[in-house]
């Protein structure tokens, strides 16, 4: 279990708790942040993005080349900043207790 600060993109603020052994998007989505998660984690899709605080950006697991290419892929469309990722990339344990997200746009 952890609990996450979420940022939405209407810049009101909630906390979820999460129930650990999954992703991060999974919890997103189900809270209805506006995170579609459409390929299912898979890396194929990017509206999982969110950008995460800078304060946590290493201390999550560094970006796969795969996720790395679909931020960039997305970035014609959608603005990147140095700690944007997927959601579908963040595994949900204790570690993550106190992560900080903000919802990236959709596009
Ligand atoms: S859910 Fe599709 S890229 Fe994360």
């Amino acid at each position: 279990m952890a609990v996450v600060r979420v940022i939405g993109r209407d810049g009101g603020t909630q906390n979820l708790n999460v129930a650990g052994g999954g992703q991060l998007m999974d919890a997103l989505r189900d809270a209805n942040t506006g995170v579609q998660g459409t390929c299912g984690g898979m890396m194929s899709c990017g509206t999982c993005h969110v950008y995460v605080d800078p304060a946590w950006a290493d201390r999550l697991p560094p970006k796969s080349e795969d996720e790395a290419a679909m931020l960039e892929a997305i970035g014609e469309l959608v603005e990147l900043r140095p700690t944007s990722r997927l959601s579908c990339q963040i595994a949900v344990d204790d570690g993550i207790d106190g992560l900080c997200v903000e919802i990236a746009p959709s596009f």
